[in-house]
């Protein structure tokens, strides 16, 4: 079962460091440059969420709520600027996306900014957080889908989970940017996978954040 972990009202008002604040306009500008090019297959499945907001609703579950652990997950990274930001709040911080166009703006991102973001949180300069392209969903999860036709389902390429010698129940917190509509998926696999204690952090659309506490078994 999930809980919901209800987030205070004013989340829009926390402060964030500089370097944030840079590396989202930098972001917008190269996203922007990235779907407006008619040259290359678009991947209509990646819209950037609230990158602020992302930032304000994890330093304050950060400071706010018990943890099981350090470990963090993106699902479905892009362009991996949620993933750094997790990275530099203090997480072990991971991403995971099944585009190789994505994972390469990804890669750049962290190579650019991982350093910036760091500095501005007094994170110690240990590895930069790992992308890896495959599949965010663990293995059997598509059969929890009642419509086929979800953007998650379908991607083709292996969960990811056993190449990085790790399974969804290792981890301490998801987040994830479902597509309207997919939101109660995401809480399903979550629900169905994660450790009981594990926190799914979703963005679902402007002004709108959900966080969910993973407690007893369904
Ligand atoms: C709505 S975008 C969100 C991007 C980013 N997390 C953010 O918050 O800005 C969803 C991303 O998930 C990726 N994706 C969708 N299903 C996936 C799957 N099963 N495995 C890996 N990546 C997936 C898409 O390619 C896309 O980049």
């Amino acid at each position: 079962m999930l809980q919901s972990i209800s987030l205070p009202r004013h989340l829009d008002t926390r402060p964030i460091p500089a370097s944030v604040h840079a590396m989202v306009h930098d972001l917008r500008c190269r996203i922007e440059a990235f779907q407006d090019r008619w040259d290359i297959p678009q991947i209509e499945q990646f819209v950037a969420a609230d990158y602020q907001l992302v930032y304000q609703t994890l330093d304050w579950l950060r400071e706010s709520q018990l943890m099981i652990g350090n470990r963090f997950v993106e699902w479905g990274c892009g362009f991996a600027a949620v993933t750094l930001m997790a990275d530099a709040l203090g997480w072990e911080a991971l991403g995971i996306e099944s585009e190789s166009v994505l994972i390469e703006h990804g890669r750049r991102t962290v190579a650019d900014w991982c350093d910036a973001l760091r500095e501005d949180s007094a994170i110690a300069p240990l590895r930069p957080p790992e992308l890896w392209q495959g599949n965010f969903l663990p293995a059997g999860a598509e059969d929890l889908a009642d419509d086929p036709t979800l953007p998650s389902l379908g991607h083709g390429s292996e969960p990811v989970y056993h190449r990085l010698g790790l399974e969804l129940d290792d981890f301490a917190v998801v987040y994830s940017y479902p597509w309207p509509g997919e939101d109660e998926f995401h809480e399903q696999i979550f629900d169905q996978y994660a450790a009981r204690g594990a926190v799914l952090v979703q963005f679902c659309g402007p002004n709108e954040m959900r966080a969910w506490r993973a407690v007893s078994r369904a």
